[in-house]
């Protein structure tokens, strides 16, 4: 294949308009068609666009049409099982914005009917493509710190932004705070860990943000802030801190793990905080001193988006796949564990328990 990849958007909102942003600039890819019911969604992102496109309301239409190469789905959590089995009907790549499903009964449903799918399927993981997360995961594989035991990400942020027609207001259509949100936080520790989970506990609640609000009489009903421990099988042990009243955190994400013979921690800097560079830093328990390294990302990578340049290298990672033939860095098996870990922390809340992997039938 030596021409550009084509793209087609499904679901041209807000992270639709982060993944255009990021297709513009990588030489060897376009976009050449737009699928959205929201005329608004269609408008902002032909703003974006320097060539023209085709304009689709109906993705079956787009399917008919076999004008991409990939498809991006990025429309609303609870769409994307019914979006999925139609757009199979192709033998387009695809890429899935997270969460895979809302639950861990869809994803097994995709999972099954796309057994002989022909194309790529890749779950977007974008956390996984920030650079000093990268760098932090190759430290800890390289066991510069060890044999690894503890692994904690922090996220101080801002609280849910605002959707096209509010779907992340309501569990039943997110899959909750803990799969919609979360489920990038339980696969890093999972791909960090290199470990499978044997058991999750958490407690959390919606203390904060929403509760003024009513859509169609209804309030919003999802966790605002939590704490989740996950256990591995291998003994690793991952710690989740999630507050979403935090605004102006001059970092997003804080990442610390701990091993046998050192610790390594980086941060990732919030959109807002205008900071470019992150410092990953070593310190040896028989050392006296630690390492520091900055971790710079071209400014043009960092303004296409809100991830830290991440899904910009995703793109590259995922082209590579179409290109060569070769199988997704991130599975759906992947994305299906991320949401039956978000789904046991919710579980774990609700009915507050310890919550077995094993209640789950994820062979
Ligand atoms: N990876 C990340 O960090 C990240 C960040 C934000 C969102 N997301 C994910 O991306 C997806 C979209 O979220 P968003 O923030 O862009 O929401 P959004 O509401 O801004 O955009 C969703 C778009 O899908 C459109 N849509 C809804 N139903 C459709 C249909 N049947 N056919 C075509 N278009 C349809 C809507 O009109 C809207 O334009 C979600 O799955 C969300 O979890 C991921």
């Amino acid at each position: 294949m030596t021409d550009k990849i084509k793209y087609a958007i499904i679901g041209a909102g807000c992270m639709g308009q982060e993944h255009i942003l990021n297709i513009e600039i990588i030489e060897d890819a376009e976009v050449v068609a737009l699928c959205d019911t929201s005329e608004q969604s269609i408008k902002e992102s032909l703003e974006l666009l320097n060539n023209e496109v085709a304009i689709f309301e109906d993705y079956n239409e787009l399917v008919r049409a076999n004008i991409a190469d990939a498809f991006i789905i990025a429309t609303p959590n609870f769409t994307h099982i019914d979006v999925l089995k139609d757009v199979m009907k192709s033998e387009a790549h695809l890429l899935i914005e997270k969460p895979l499903c809302t639950t861990v009964k869809d994803c097994q449903e995709f999972e099954e009917l796309s057994k002989k799918y022909p194309g790529v399927i890749w779950t977007a993981m974008e956390y996984r493509y920030m650079p000093p997360v990268q760098r932090m995961i190759q430290e800890i594989h390289n066991k510069t710190i060890g044999d690894l035991k503890m692994l904690s990400i922090r996220e101080h942020r801002f609280p849910f932004l605002h959707k096209v027609d509010d779907w992340n207001r309501f569990t039943i259509k997110t899959g909750g705070t803990l799969v919609e949100k979360c489920c990038h936080f339980f696969d890093l520790m999972r791909l960090i860990a290199k470990s499978e989970p044997l058991k999750v506990y958490a407690s959390g609640n919606q203390d904060v943000n929403h509760l003024d609000e009513t859509y169609d009489g209804m309030t919003p009903d999802i966790l605002d802030n939590a704490f989740v421990i996950v256990d591995f099988e291998n003994g690793v042990r991952a710690f989740l801190d999630l507050c979403m009243f935090a605004e102006n955190s001059e970092y997003q994400e804080e990442l610390c793990a701990v091993g046998s013979i050192g610790k390594i921690e980086t941060e990732v800097p919030s959109n807002q905080s205008g900071i470019a560079n992150s410092d990953i830093r070593i310190g040896l328990r028989e050392s006296d001193s630690s390492t520091k390294e900055t971790i710079a990302v071209d400014i043009k990578i960092l303004e296409a988006g809100h991830h830290h340049g991440s899904t910009y290298y995703e793109h590259t990672s995922f082209i590579k796949a179409i290109r060569n033939n070769t199988k997704p860095e991130v599975s759906l098996k992947d994305g299906l564990i991320a949401v039956a870990i978000g789904e046991a922390a919710e579980i774990s809340i609700n009915e507050d328990r310890v919550v077995q992997m094993s209640e789950f039938n994820l062979e």
